[in-house]
């Protein structure tokens, strides 16, 4: 097969991640004969510095263009604490998921039995806890109409049944492929767009008589992932709540670097870890790289290279299991490895197995 991936590295952390990414994605695509060309992109802050646009229209083409984009992470502090800023590093994320088309963001949230220590919720909470969050990713207040003035300002969580009926047709499809459980989550009490959501999902559930459904509002939800995160298998939100739910999602196993995504829908999909930019450990080789790795094994998945992805999942087992982990999740007394040392023993591994 040949491959033709964008690679948008960002900011903070993410061009380092990247790097590892990348040596990953060549790394087994050398072994199985595939032919894989990587060009990258400017995004972010990266690219409000470069060129003024968080995401402009070059990167736009090589998306479009590319069989799948490898995204890393964007944010910069400079921008964080200045609320007059007229371009921020997100709105080339937010930019990127519009443009493409990207409705669908796929957050599987897996414990590694060998780090559920690391997790603050008790071990026996922990264990075995396997849920995907399907996040809907270009609706919502994210890009509802806004309003920003001095003394008001609004944003509108509007939401078309169209918009509703794809996103749960994708979480049906990944419950149908799993332990055939979806939670719908909203917040149907209080919100109309969740009152839409909830009639368009119970006007669906009969088509999927094989899957059982049920539905949580949003604060009991996130109660229910801290007290008995085993009970989920697949969760679909509306892209507020998804964020939210995600990151509390991610906690839950330990470490956030340990979290890839998908993002898919009418164009190129996008593979990226879940974590931001991290801009404090900028360039001092400490970040996690095995959400930015673990994406690859999700970029290799999505084109039906099972064997490819298992690879890739199976050399991150391996390292975590020799003790080859960035400072966060190491083990007492445990040697120093860096972004680097951990994503090159990850590549030695895989050319060194199959
Ligand atoms: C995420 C991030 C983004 C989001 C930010 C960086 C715009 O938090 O991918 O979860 O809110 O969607
Ligand atoms: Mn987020």
């Amino acid at each position: 097969m040949k491959l033709n991936i964008a690679v948008l590295a960002g900011d903070g952390i993410g061009p380092e991640i990247s790097v590892q990414g990348v040596a990953v994605l060549t790394a087994v695509c050398k072994k199985f004969g595939h032919e894989v060309s990587c060009k990258e992109a400017l995004v972010g802050a990266a690219a409000i510095d470069a060129v003024g646009d968080p995401f402009p229209e070059e990167t736009y083409r090589i998306c479009r263009e590319a069989d799948a984009v490898l995204f890393s992470s964007v944010g910069d502090p400079r921008f964080d604490n200045d609320p007059a800023a007229k371009v921020r590093p997100e709105q080339g994320l937010l930019a990127m998921r519009k443009k493409l088309g990207l409705f669908a963001n796929i957050r599987p949230v897996q414990t590694f039995s060998c780090l559920v220590h690391k997790s603050p919720l008790k071990d026996e909470l922990v264990k075995g806890a396997d849920f995907i969050c399907i996040r809907e990713l270009t609706g919502g207040m994210y890009f509802g109409e806004k309003h920003e003035g001095d003394d008001m300002a609004y944003d509108t969580n509007k939401y078309t049944r169209p918009e509703v009926e794809r996103i749960l047709k994708v979480a049906y499809e990944y419950a149908r492929r799993r332990r055939r459980h979806l939670t719908v989550v909203d917040k149907a009490n209080v919100l109309a767009s969740s009152r839409l959501w909830r009639k368009v999902a119970q006007e669906m559930a009969p088509n999927y008589p094989d899957v059982t459904t049920d539905y949580m509002y949003v604060d009991n939800a996130a109660m229910r992932m801290i007290q008995e995160p085993t009970f989920f298998d697949v969760m679909v939100t509306e892209n507020t709540f998804g964020d939210i739910l995600t990151d509390e999602g991610s906690c839950i196993t330990g470490s956030m670097g340990l979290l890839p995504s998908a993002s898919t829908g009418e164009s190129t999909p996008v593979f990226e870890p879940i974590h931001g930019s991290w801009p404090q450990a900028k360039g001092l080789n400490i970040a996690n790289p095995l959400a930015q790795i673990l994406s690859v094994a999700m970029l290799f998945e999505y084109f039906g290279l099972q064997a490819e992805g298992e690879l890739v999942r199976r050399a991150v087992d391996a390292s975590l299991d020799a003790h080859v982990r960035t400072p966060e999740i190491q083990v007492e007394g445990g040697a120093k490895y860096g972004t680097r040392e951990v994503g090159q023993w990850i590549v030695n591994w895989i050319e060194n197995n199959r």
